[in-house]
């Protein structure tokens, strides 16, 4: 059952996404010119700077590069200043069991759902162990289906958040990296109209549209970004950046992308690879 945050259902929910991070066992690592676990501690302490009060922060995966518990800690670490419960789930660099071993045993942090007020909030994992690719195995798509059956019964309004891209990017490099069975995603999200959102990161880079009625978005990484045109692998000049989300009670989203402003980073732009 969905754990309950908040019982509200009048009032509006403030959201902070926090995506691919891939941070290493040793902190100081350089990746691409930029230290991971710097630019994530910048895009933190951007995000607390700028939102004043965050009901939740969404993790959407690749929290580390390398899937070390040490990377975790150093995860949490950064993470300790937000002053909100935190959903996780993981990327293609994760490995979902280290996770649960950094996190208490009755923490939230993997739960699939949560309820705030009019909203209910189903995470997905699409990891597919030693894949760059994402997948949602048979129980992932039951567990939609009945969350969104039992959300539906009780009025809620529903953002879902999964870790890979299910429309297609413009980037031909990075279409192969993308969640290979949306189309099951959406035969299930399709029957029903109190779908609101789906929300990702994978791609590194900010993109939003509509399909049917339902608000797609994705968000720039906490490290490097992904050029969104180009058709091999290109790092983009973009700083690091998160995206927050305003559900009010009548299922709108707001949202917007916030980068790291006044700071120049030293990113390698000759980087063919990640
Ligand atoms: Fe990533
Ligand atoms: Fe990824």
């Amino acid at each position: 059952m969905a754990e309950v945050l908040e019982k509200n259902k009048d009032q509006s929910f403030r959201l902070v996404q926090i995506t691919d991070s891939h941070l290493f066992a040793d902190s100081s690592t350089i990746f691409d010119g930029l230290n991971t676990y710097e630019t994530l501690k910048d895009v933190v302490n951007l995000a607390i700077q700028q939102q004043d009060n965050i009901d939740c922060v969404l993790c959407t995966g690749d929290l580390t590069q390398d899937s070390s518990i040490e990377a975790y800690h150093h995860f949490i670490d950064a993470m300790s200043v937000m002053d909100a419960p935190q959903l996780w789930i993981p990327g293609n660099h994760d490995i979902r069991s280290q996770m649960q071993q950094v996190l208490e045993q009755n923490s939230i942090h993997l739960s699939r759902s949560v309820v705030l007020g009019n909203w209910r909030i189903i995470m997905l994992n699409s990891s597919v162990e030693g894949q760059v690719h994402g997948m949602l195995d048979q129980k992932e798509l039951a567990d939609l289906d009945f969350e969104l059956a039992d959300s539906e019964r009780n009025n809620s309004n529903v953002l879902i958040c999964v870790h890979h891209n299910c429309l297609p990017v413009k980037a031909a490099w990075l279409q192969q990296h993308c969640l290979k069975n949306s189309d099951e995603l959406f035969s299930i999200t399709d029957k029903y109209s109190h779908v609101k959102g789906i929300l990702y990161g994978h791609i590194h880079q900010e993109f939003e549209a509509i399909r049917n009625d339902v608000k797609i978005m994705a968000t720039p990484s906490t490290c490097i970004q992904f050029h969104p045109t180009n058709d091999e692998f290109k790092i983009d000049n973009a700083n690091p950046g998160y995206r927050w989300l305003e559900l009010e009670p009548d299922g709108g989203i707001k949202t917007k992308v916030e980068r790291v402003e006044e700071k120049n980073y030293n990113i390698d732009f000759s980087s063919t690879g990640y």
